[in-house]
């Protein structure tokens, strides 16, 4: 677990945590974050799922008393490659507090950790304020995948 203030807390997800994930994959269903936000159904049902699977990919959550208030992930090493791919996605109602960063931040620490040299992440090109969040956190544009601009970050693996 990771304190930080405000009563805010990052924990990676397990099981106690399902219910609080579902809320939040809900609130992004409902705003219609699926057509930015798409690695998996955003769903309650789903959010149990993924809580409870024990695997080499990370999921983790942002808290305050309880409610999730952002979501980030770090998949790929499941799959076999060294390089993880990094999602992210704050609530509807808390955007603009710069929540994806502490996540993200926290992801790439967790990626330097297990040795990870670079990370990369996909986002549609009209994502605006995505886009801007990433290239300030020093991701840069290295192609394209899927329709989407493929951007990546060197790490100072551990
Ligand atoms: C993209 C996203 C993760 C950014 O999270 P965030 O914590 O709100 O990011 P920031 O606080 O840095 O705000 C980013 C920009 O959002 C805009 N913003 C500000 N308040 C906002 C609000 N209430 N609602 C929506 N956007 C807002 C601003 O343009 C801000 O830019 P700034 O740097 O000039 O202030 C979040 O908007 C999100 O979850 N979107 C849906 C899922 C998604 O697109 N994930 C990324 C897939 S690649």
């Amino acid at each position: 677990m990771n304190q930080l203030s405000d009563g805010m807390e990052l924990r990676p997800l397990g099981p106690e945590l399902a219910e609080a994930l579902g809320v939040l994959l809900l609130a992004l269903a409902e705003a219609g974050d699926d057509r930015y936000f798409g690695p998996h159904p955003l769903t309650p049902a789903y959010a149990r799922q993924l809580a409870e699977k024990q695997d080499r990919d990370e999921y983790h959550l942002l808290l305050r008393h309880g409610e999730a208030l952002a979501y980030g992930m770090l998949r790929g090493w499941e799959e076999g490659f060294d390089t993880p791919f990094l999602g992210v996605a704050v609530h509807p109602a808390h955007r603009g507090q710069r929540l994806a960063e502490i996540v993200m931040r926290h992801l790439h620490g967790v990626a330097e950790r297990r040795r990870a040299s670079s990370v990369r992440l996909k986002v549609h090109d009209d994502n605006g304020s995505a886009l801007a969040l990433y290239r300030r956190l020093g991701y840069r544009p290295i192609g394209r995948a899927q329709g989407q601009l493929l951007m990546e970050k060197p790490l100072r693996p551990r």
